[in-house]
């Protein structure tokens, strides 16, 4: 073994890079819970990859063949309800794992100084996502891929000047049609997972430059061994974060498995029922709302009202909800990283900012009246008081004194 060893590190840099990333690669000896979530989005990757060619296998990118096809994999192709019900669970659990992966950003500022960069490719990484899972959800042809898919494709007409041309262009048709199915096939089975893959690799490559934060946001790199040079606070990512981590995926698997065998339907909130009746341009559903992680932009959309008929603004305001995230690093000016040493206006902010989030992604599921749309309109303006003021809030909070070492407790 040795000997083979040997013949490839001469080659190629296998035992190199094993060292490096894993056996040498020293993370703060006090991660948390919430750092499961990174490793767990990379299993997600791979369980929807691997789903995902499955089902290729057997779905039909036709307008007049596609419901039909998904309707087989269900009854007759050998366990394709499982590789169907995983795949779209898995979509849902994605969003799951990235916004607690997200949140876990904002509670330890893990995107400040060093490590804006991975933040931002996390935030580029989200916005594929977002694509990844809105053009997966035409695939089936069912009423709500169709009318969800007509709806977000209407939004760009709203774009002044060239916004009809472009929803054409988008769509490739008048109407969402077999062109259109055509198209957002290919962006979701390999234009997209392209991206994100590649997104994926430079998020960890620019970590791994700097290093983890921790939930105490300290440099672990200031106090190192004169002898050996390695970081006091740090330990060997393997074995003791891949032991870790293994706990982790062990946990989400059981919960996963439980809900792809026992309610892979989510009460209508992971595969929604009007989605089981066959896609009908003449017929549009009562109710149309999009799958529960698109929610809060819904709503934010629906909360700004149209100005000389135009939808524009309330467009315009979704898409800034969701690239604002991009800024965070440089709207952030406090002394300290962790919310463990911020103080009281901070930690307002943070709270009142995951209400707002929450809350505008259960009104985005309801039919809007005209309360839930005032509430709406306040949530909006909460969601982004958040990024606006948080120059000023940031920098007048009072903070606690930052320890040199982690706290271990
Ligand atoms: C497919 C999606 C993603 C994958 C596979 C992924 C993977 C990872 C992994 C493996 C880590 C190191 C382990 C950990 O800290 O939990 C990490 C760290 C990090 N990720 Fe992601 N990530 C994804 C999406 C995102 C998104 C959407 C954001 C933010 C918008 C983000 C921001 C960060 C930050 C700031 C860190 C460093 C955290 C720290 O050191 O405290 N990631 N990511």
């Amino acid at each position: 073994m040795q000997k083979i060893l040997t013949w490839v590190d001469e080659r190629f840099p296998l035992t190199a890079t094993y060292k490096a990333h894993l056996a040498e690669y020293f993370a703060p000896k006090n991660f948390n819970f919430w750092y499961y979530f990174g490793s767990l989005a990379l299993l997600v990757l791979v369980i929807q990859i691997v789903s995902g060619i499955f089902l290729t296998m057997n779905y039909k990118p036709d307008a007049n063949l596609a419901f039909a096809s998904v309707e087989y994999i269900m009854r007759d192709v050998p366990y394709g309800w499982l590789i169907r019900y995983v795949h779209s669970t898995g979509a849902s659990a994605f969003f799951v794992v990235v916004y607690l992966h997200m949140f876990r950003g904002l509670l330890y500022g893990s995107y400040r100084k060093p490590r804006e960069l991975i933040w931002v490719f996390g935030v580029l990484i989200y916005l594929v996502l977002m694509g990844e899972a809105f053009f997966g959800y035409l695939l089936p042809w069912g009423q709500m891929s169709f009318w969800g898919a007509q709806v977000i494709v209407n939004l760009f007409a709203a774009v002044p000047i060239i916004g009809e041309d472009l929803s054409i262009w988008i769509r490739g048709d008048y109407v969402i049609s077999d062109a259109t199915l055509n198209r957002f096939f290919a962006f979701h089975v390999i234009a997209l997972p392209l991206v994100l893959i590649g997104l994926i690799a430079a998020h960890l490559v620019a970590l791994h430059e700097v290093g983890s934060n921790n939930p105490d946001g300290i440099d672990i790199k200031k106090h190192k061994d004169p002898v050996t040079h390695r970081p006091l606070d740090g330990i060997p990512f393997h074995p003791y974060y891949t032991v870790k981590d293994i706990l982790g995926v062990v946990v989400f698997l059981i919960v996963f498995s439980a809900i792809v065998f026992f309610a892979p339907e989510m009460g209508g909130y992971f595969l929604e029922y009007n989605n089981f009746i066959p896609a009908d341009p003449l017929k549009t559903p009562e109710h149309i709302a999009p799958v529960w992680y698109f929610t809060p932009y819904y709503a934010i959309l629906r909360a700004i009202p149209p100005v000389l008929g135009s939808q524009f603004p309330g467009v315009a305001a979704m898409g800034v909800a969701v690239l604002i995230f991009l800024a965070l690093p440089w709207l952030d000016r406090s002394p300290v990283r962790s919310i463990r040493y911020r103080g009281p206006k901070f930690k307002i902010a943070l709270t009142l900012f995951v209400i707002s989030f929450i809350w505008l992604g259960v009104l985005g599921v309801l039919p809007s009246t005209p309360a839930r749309t005032v509430i709406a309109q306040v949530l909006t303006v909460v969601y982004f008081a958040f990024f606006f003021l948080m120059p000023w809030y940031t920098k007048n909070d009072t903070t606690k004194p930052v320890p040199e070492r982690v706290t271990d407790k």
